[in-house]
Parts: C-alpha cells; structure tokens; sequence
C-alpha cells in the first residue's frame, strides 16, 4: 500500500491538512489527490470552522514535482487543487516555514490567508527552470504586492524572508510556529468572510492608470537575461495581471506554461536542477559517511586565489588563517580580502557591517606551526610542481592528523603531490575557479588514493560555501581545462584560417557565452598561456606574436582586442587583422572566409569530443557532471543545458561526421571521433543514455 502523503486532522474546530511528502513536500499526483480529498472532506464536516494547509518535514512545499515535467498531465491538475482551495466557503490559511516554492507559494496564495515562521523563505524560482510560475502565481502575486514587485521577484526568481512578505503584503503575519501559529491567527479572523486573493485589485490600479512604474521594472529585470524565453514569457504575464481580468490572465498563463515546458530551454534547464545535485552522489561511497567537522581552516598562499578562497570560508562562517612566507605579502593579501569585502559592502550585495564580521574570521600568519590548527587545509601557490610538493612534505609534518590537504592546482597531477606526502588518503584537488569568492564550480579532484572521507568532506565544504562541488579524477586540466584546451586549440587554427577575433567571439557570445574566447583571453592575460606554451615546448604562432609585442590583454590595454584608456570594452583593432594576415602568410595557410555554422561547431564539437574521452577514462563519473562544471565555471549558457545535453539535442551522428571532416581537414588526430562518440552514435544513443546507466550504479 502506498504511503499517506496528506493527512487531515480536526480539533476544536480547526481542520489541519498537512502534505507529508519528504523531502521537500513537492506537490506530486498523489499529494494533489489527496489535498483535494482533504478538502472536501474538511468542507463538508460541519465541525470544521476554519482550515489550515501545513507541511510536515523539514519545509513547507518547494512546489509541483519537477520530475512530472514532460509526462502525461494526471488529473487533477495543481491549478485545479488551487482553485478548490480558493473557492473554499470557509477560511484557509496557508502554515509557512522553511522555503515556500513555486507551485507551494502558488497554493499558499490560493489560500485566504499566509502565515509564516521568521525564518521562512518564499519565492518563485521557475523561471531557474525555464519555466513561468505555472498555477496562478504570475496573476496572484501582483494582486498581494504590486505587479513591480511582482515582475523582479518572478523574474529573478528570488526568495524573500517572511519579514519582507510581510511588509509587501505576502503573507498577513509572522508567528513562532507555524501549525499552532495559525490556529492562533484563525481566531483573529472572526466571522469575516474572507477575501479571495483573485478578488483583491487594489495594487493593480496604479499600474491599471499607468503602467510606466511597471514597464521600467520589467525592462531593468530582464535586462541581462540574454537568449532566454522564459524571464520574457513571466513579464508578459504579470502584465496581463492588470490588463486582463483574473480568469483570462490564468488561462494565458497556463499556455505559456505548457509551450515552456514542452520547450528545449526548460528542459535542458531542468537537466542542470537535477545534475547539479546528482553530481554530489558518488558510486561506491558509503550512504551514511559522514563529512568531517571543519572548525578550522587554512590557506597557504594570499594571492588572488588564496585570498578568494579564504574568503569562501569566512563566508561559510568557518575561520581561516592564511599563511604566508613574508609579512609584505601577508598583508597585501589580508588587505585584499578587506578592499573586496568593502566593494560588495559599497555595492549593497553585503549589508553594512559585513566587513568586520567576515574579517574577524579571517587570520595571517607567517608560522607554519599554526597549520596544526586546521582541520582543512588548502595549497594556493605557484603552479609549480617542485614548489607544491615541497609545501605538502612540510604540511605533512605539521597538519593534524585527518585533517583534509588540498590543492588548488588547476593542472598538475595530484598523485605526485600526495606522494609528497605519508597520508596520501587525505589530498585531493579543490581546483577554485577565479574570481574564487565568486565562482560556483568546485572540481574536487581525486588522486588514486585519496578517500572517501575526504571526497566527502570536501563536497560538504564546497555546498557551506555555496559552491556546486563535482568530483572528478586526475589528468591534465581535469575536467574544465582539458575540454577548453581543444576549444583554443580551434580558436587559433580559426584564426590562421581567416576568422578574426570578433566574427569568433560574436558567434560564441549569440550560442549564449557571456564572453568570447578572445575577449576572455585578453581578460584572464595572455601571457599566462604563452608562458605555460614556452614551458611546454609548444607554440600557438598568432597569441605568440601578440605576446612578443607585449599586448598581453586588458592588462596592457591591448590583447586581441584594444581597450582605449583602461575601458574593459573590446574594441577591433585593425593592427590585430594585420598580423593575423601576415602570420598566416608567413604559415603558407590561404585565407578563405569562415562561415558562422563552421565557427560554431568547431567551438563546440572538439570540446564535446573530449568530453567523451574524459568519459572513456572514468575522469568524469558522468556526462551530467561535465555539463555542470561547464554551466558553473565556464559561463555555458545554462538554457543550453551544457555540452553533452547539447551533443544529444545536435544529435551524435552529426557531431561524429563534422568531427570526421575537421579532422581530415586540420590532420588533427585529437580531433577525431572518440570511440565512445561513435559507439554511442552508431547505436543510436546518446550522451543521456550513458547518464543513465551511471545513475543506476550509484544507486
Ligand atoms: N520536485 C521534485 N524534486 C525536488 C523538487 C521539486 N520541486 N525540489 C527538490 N527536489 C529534490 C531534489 O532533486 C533532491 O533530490 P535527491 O535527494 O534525489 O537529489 C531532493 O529533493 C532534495 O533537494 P536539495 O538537495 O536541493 O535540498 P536542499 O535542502 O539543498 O534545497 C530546495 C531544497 C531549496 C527546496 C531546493 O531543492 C529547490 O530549490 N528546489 C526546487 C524548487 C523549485 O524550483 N520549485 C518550483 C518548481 S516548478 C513549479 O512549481 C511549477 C508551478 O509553477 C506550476
């Protein structure tokens, strides 16, 4: 028999329907059917006065199950449970705490009345899935707080704590607990028959008289959302909140729900919603360890990165000390992490007093014998192996016994490090993208022998620090890097061919890349790469040249593009366009014009190809985890899934023969088809196929 997931329980007058469907009260089938049949049950009881919707678990409803997106619609629909709690003849009043969302903030305004604890949370975030609120939600939250309020908070997808949905109106009070809370509130209410939220239009009529308050808002709230149909499809409809009367603006909504959801974006977005957390499971890791406590962190290094990532701790409330070899370079890094704490202080992203609180956790240190403190200590120095095994050999000799020891190499191998080392169980890689305060992505690289304890302390320091953990094995460039090797392998070989920097750059940025690969070199430095190229023996004869005539990027105020006194807006220089032409001259390579499709591809499918050799190696556990990593550290449009939910969507057959012909063309070896590619195109699957499979090992 299949579990109660509603359950109804009346006491002196009061009907509490509570949903117990762990482990977010997502409102599936079953919970529909059963609220409904709670409701009438509850309706019908003459007992009953008043009726509360609460939530048993650790939260009140994250909102309609995701994973019922894209199979047959079972009655009765969310918008019809709504709907019956709305036109309830006696007063309901939804119990909040924990994070309201989504269709469970949607059935919370078809109720008479919110309550919420103080720390509850609420927001709209479908727009995260490529979606609009589906059931109500874009013509009943204008009707609460005003459609201005109501477009930014839909748009961006944002929660706000209950003491600001008070004051906006969301919700009619803030109570201790929220069960008994509204019990308390449902004797305040009285006899007053209660008004619908559809009914309430009194914040429609300013915008209804003007609607230039609200247009300036939904222009501002879309304004970055580049390629993206859903944030346009919620300002539409929280237009129609005040242009249309409630049941049209619900039916309106209600199509542009199911053209999104039936839509390519919303379901590569959806893909990212479940990859992101199917990336914390790792086959073979034993369900109930438990990550180790970190009440102590340090950094080895304060430079950039070491800084950054002190500052992650000191975000997730953890102290840190970062150790430094002279005191000049100390406090050049403790007065870094200070400035940019004050620029999200003067920015308004931290409120005022941030600094000091965050830096009261932040230490420096030039003694070594302070890294016995640390439970989780973290390698940012030079990228250089000698330099890094050196560091391990003497932290060995100093760090706490289990204590987890990390790099943030970007590169080197991290056996070689471990081996500096008698406790190899305890290093792994904790590679920190830059700016690495700011940065989602968290590859935690695990070397042969590092263990399970510590992959999974690693994974729960990077969530404490908001980071999106995923854990990959040990090669050069890991995951990330090695895939971008190829992708500026083409970017070069464009270049000679006959592209320019901005016909590259303007393809990359239209696929949805917040940047092109040129603009980001010059804004990462150049000479970063020429340097590691001289290292390494090779060359890249175009970034060379540029190089050798110090244009470096932004840094000289010139790279591939020109930047005219300290602006960050590349400008095409025409000096670029000659040396590119003269280099090519110089090579023997006729130019020929490039067309946008070929760009495209050869931006994409050489790094897809790799994917699936990262693949073939068991680098990646699986192909959603590449598709993560590329979404949150690399600025792959997040509407376009990543690159192997791409391949799928291009279709591998596809991929397999334009990587045919490129290779044939570039006499590329790396660029030809990897088995796998065409293992799986031959037999008519895709990258998903294997996702699947890899799910089912973990569980
Ligand atoms: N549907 C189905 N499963 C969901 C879900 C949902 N709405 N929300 C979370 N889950 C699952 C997760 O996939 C995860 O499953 P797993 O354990 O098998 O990996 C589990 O619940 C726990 O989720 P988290 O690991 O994310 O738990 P956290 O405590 O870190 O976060 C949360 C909780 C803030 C609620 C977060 O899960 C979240 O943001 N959920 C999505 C909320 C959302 O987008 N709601 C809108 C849905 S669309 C909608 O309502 C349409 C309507 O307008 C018609």
């Amino acid at each position: 028999m299949s579990r109660q997931v509603v359950h109804l329980d009346v006491d002196q007058g009061v009907a509490i329907i509570a949903i117990d469907n762990p482990p977010v009260n997502a409102l599936g089938h079953a919970v529909r059917d059963g609220l409904v049949e709670a409701l009438t049950r509850a309706e019908a009881d003459p007992a009953v006065k008043v009726i509360v919707l609460a939530c048993r678990g650790r939260t009140f409803s994250a909102g309609a199950d995701i994973t019922e997106f894209g199979t047959p619609p079972r009655d009765p629909g969310l918008h019809e449970v709504i709907e019956r709690f709305d036109e309830c003849s006696k007063p309901t009043i939804a119990a909040l705490f924990g994070t309201t969302l989504g269709g469970g903030l949607e059935l919370a305004m078809g109720c008479h009345y919110r309550v919420a604890t103080e720390s509850a949370r609420m927001g709209l975030p479908e727009v995260k899935l490529g979606l609009l609120p589906g059931a109500g939600g874009t013509q009943r939250l204008p009707r609460l707080i005003g459609p201005e309020k109501a477009v930014t908070a839909i748009v961006s997808g944002k929660m706000i704590g209950a003491k600001a949905a008070l004051a906006d109106g969301l919700i009619d009070a803030v109570v201790a607990e929220p069960v008994q809370g509204a019990v308390d509130f449902a004797h305040t209410i009285g006899t007053t028959s209660p008004v619908r939220v559809r009914d309430r239009d009194e914040k429609l009529a300013a915008a209804k008289a003007d609607p230039a308050a609200f247009e300036r808002a939904a222009a501002d709230a879309v304004k970055r959302l580049r390629g993206i149909e859903a944030p346009a499809a919620c300002v539409e409809s929280v237009r129609n909140a005040f242009t249309m009367d409630f049941e049209a603006g619900l039916a309106a909504e209600r199509a542009m729900f199911m053209r999104l959801v039936t839509g390519d974006q919303s379901r590569a977005q959806r893909h990212v919603f479940f990859a992101e957390r199917e990336a914390q499971k790792i086959p073979g890791m034993a369900s109930g360890l438990k990550p180790a406590a970190i009440g102590q962190a340090a950094v080895i290094g304060a430079g950039t990165m070491g800084g950054g990532i002190a500052m992650n701790f000191a975000n997730a409330g953890v102290p840190v000390t970062l150790v430094e070899t002279g005191e000049a370079a100390l406090q050049r890094g403790l007065d870094r992490v200070r400035e940019t704490y004050d620029i999200s202080v003067r920015r308004g992203a931290l409120p005022a007093g941030a600094t000091e609180a965050r830096m009261a956790l932040v230490s420096g240190t030039t003694d070594w014998a302070r890294l016995a403190e640390a439970d989780m200590v973290i390698e940012a120095a030079f990228e250089e192996m000698d330099l890094k095994k050196e560091i391990f050999a003497r932290l060995d000799g100093v760090a706490k016994s289990g204590a987890v020891l990390a790099t943030n190499t970007s590169t080197l191998d991290i056996d070689a490090i471990a081996a500096a080392t008698a406790r190899p169980a305890d290093v792994l890689g904790m590679h920190f993208f830059s700016p690495a305060n700011v940065m989602k992505l968290l590859e935690i690289v695990r070397g042969r022998d590092t263990s399970h304890q510590a992959i999974a302390t690693a994974i729960a320091v990077g969530k404490a620090m908001g980071k999106v953990p995923v854990v990959v094995g040990n090669c050069d460039g890991f995951v990330g890097n090695r895939m971008l090797a190829r992708r500026t392998t083409e970017c070069e070989r464009l270049l000679l061919e006959g592209a320019l920097p901005q016909q590259v750059d303007a393809v990359v940025l239209k696929f949805g890349f917040p940047m092109g690969p040129f603009a980001m070199g010059d804004l990462a430095g150049l000479d970063v790469g020429w340097r590691i190229r001289k290292h390494r023996g090779v060359t890249a004869p175009i970034s060379d040249v540029l190089c050798e005539q110090g244009r470096f990027g932004q840094k000289t105020g010139r790279g591939y593009y020109l930047y005219e006194s300290g602006s960050r807006t590349p400008t095409p220089d025409p000096e670029v366009e000659a040396l590119i032409i003269e280099t090519s001259a110089r090579l023997g390579v006729t130019r020929r014009a490039i067309g946008d499709q070929e760009i495209l591809e050869r931006m994409t499918y050489p790094m897809i190809n790799e994917a699936a050799r990262i693949l073939e190696e068991g680098i990646a556990i699986r192909p959603s985890d590449i598709d993560v990593v590329w979404v949150y550290g690399y600025g792959w449009p997040v509407w376009r899934g990543g690159p192997c939910f791409h391949a799928d969507l291009v279709g591998l057959p596809e991929i397999v023969a334009r990587l045919e012909h490129y290779a044939g063309a570039s006499g590329d070896e790396g660029v030809r088809p990897a088995a796998l590619l065409r293992q799986l195109a031959e037999q008519g699957k895709g990258f998903a196929d294997i996702g699947k499979d890899a799910k089912a090992a973990a569980a």
